[in-house]
């Protein structure tokens, strides 16, 4: 069983390297100083793991940057769980960095992020099981060779982590294929009357959006093999500010946008913006305003400011201007043109035209249309 090669160089001009391939010399910095105890088949320790995610400085003085920025506690429970022989399920609204964390998670364990199952209604069972090359099952029959892992069971025989997106999404009869890998950590091989056994350091990560309760519901035998852990939205308006900054200011180094200088003050607005219509009331708690249906996540804020950082450094003055973000926000709230239309118009008249200070917002906002 080999493990799949990359069609083109996956390193140099990759548009999204890896998490493992980014932050390669962290991992290395980390590693290199780690004298704690590390699971069986782990390449750090669960403290060095729970570091890289949150940030920190190495003992070298390599400097780690924050991967996941919010709640200690929530690093710590997830890194724990998978040290034991419990699987682990994120769970949370879209947004709430349930996939991002997860790939980080895979990197700084196994050094591999790659082993992703992702979970659609047409997912089927060999998509976590295994299938076949059928041109050598026809010429030879089921052997090792014909067969083809899926990556669920690649991770198993190296003692990876692996990772499954939008477990919900996945038909139940799907689902259920997990119950046997997770509390026997094997894979029977029914064709050649083997079995795939689980290495040490095998485990699994998987994730599950909020809003798609009742899709696909867990049943409760593959419930209680995971240990949930919420992802929380930002508490804080400052949080989301920082989370906003952060991601954006990463994503526009490795897009090599060119750098806007002081985008703080729109980043602000746009994230003053999705909170207050997300929660349906200003900041002050003194206007009560509609809700959108979209979601208006933090991951929306992080590409609305990305797009207005990327107009403004190729057509406009190199600063962030509301003009840059005005049609992004617009794009995110305004998800049915009806409704949602209603919705941005009274928020546009009753709470950002109100704020002298947001006068150019407001401007903005109103060239783009209502
Ligand atoms: N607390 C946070 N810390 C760091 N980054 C965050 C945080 N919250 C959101 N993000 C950023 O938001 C973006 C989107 O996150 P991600 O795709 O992981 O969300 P998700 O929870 O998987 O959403 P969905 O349910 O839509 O799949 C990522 O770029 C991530 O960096
Ligand atoms: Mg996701």
């Amino acid at each position: 069983m080999t493990a799949a090669t990359p069609l083109a160089s996956s390193t140099t001009e990759a548009l999204r390297p890896h998490a493992e391939q980014t932050y390669a010399a962290e991992i290395e910095a980390l590693a290199k100083a780690d004298d704690r105890q590390r699971p069986p088949g782990w390449q750090l320790s669960p403290w060095a793991v729970a570091q890289y995610l949150l940030g920190g400085q190495a003992a070298d003085g390599t400097e780690i940057t924050p991967k996941y920025i919010g709640a200690r506690r929530v690093v710590e429970v997830a890194v724990s769980t998978l040290a034991t022989d419990r699987a682990l399920l994120l769970i949370g609204v879209p947004g709430t960095a349930k996939t991002w964390l997860s790939e980080h998670l895979a990197a700084a364990i196994s050094g591999d992020s790659t082993l992703l199952v992702q979970g659609t209604a047409g997912t089927a069972e060999e998509a976590i099981r295994y299938s076949w090359n059928y041109a050598r099952l026809l010429a030879e029959g089921p052997s090792e060779e014909a067969l083809v892992p899926s990556p669920i069971m690649t991770a198993m025989g190296r003692g990876s982590v692996a990772r499954v997106e939008e477990l919900t999404r996945m038909p139940s009869d799907v689902q259920d294929a997990l119950i046997t890998v997770l509390s026997e950590k094997t894979l029977p091989v029914a064709e050649l009357g083997t079995e795939a056994q689980a290495q040490r350091g095998f485990n699994l990560i998987a994730t599950a959006n909020d809003r798609d309760r009742g899709v696909n519901d867990l049943s409760s035998a593959l419930r209680r093999r995971f240990n949930t852990v919420v992802l929380p939205v930002p508490d804080s308006a400052e949080d989301e500010v920082d989370i906003v900054s952060r991601r954006v200011e990463q994503l526009g180094r490795s897009l090599d946008l060119p750098r806007v200088p002081e985008s703080i003050t729109e980043i602000r607005r746009v994230v003053t913006v999705f909170r207050e219509l997300r929660s349906g009331v200003t900041e002050d708690g003194q206007t009560k305003v509609k809700s959108p249906s979209g979601t208006l996540s933090t991951a929306e804020a992080i590409s609305v400011v990305t797009n207005g950082i990327a107009l403004a450094a190729h057509f406009g003055d190199g600063r962030l201007s509301p003009g840059d973000v005005a049609s992004g926000i617009r794009g995110a709230v305004v998800q049915d043109r009806v409704s949602d239309g209603v919705v941005w118009d009274e928020y546009l008249e009753t709470v950002v035209r109100e704020r002298a200070e947001w006068r150019d917002l407001y401007r903005a906002c109103r060239e783009v249309g209502a």
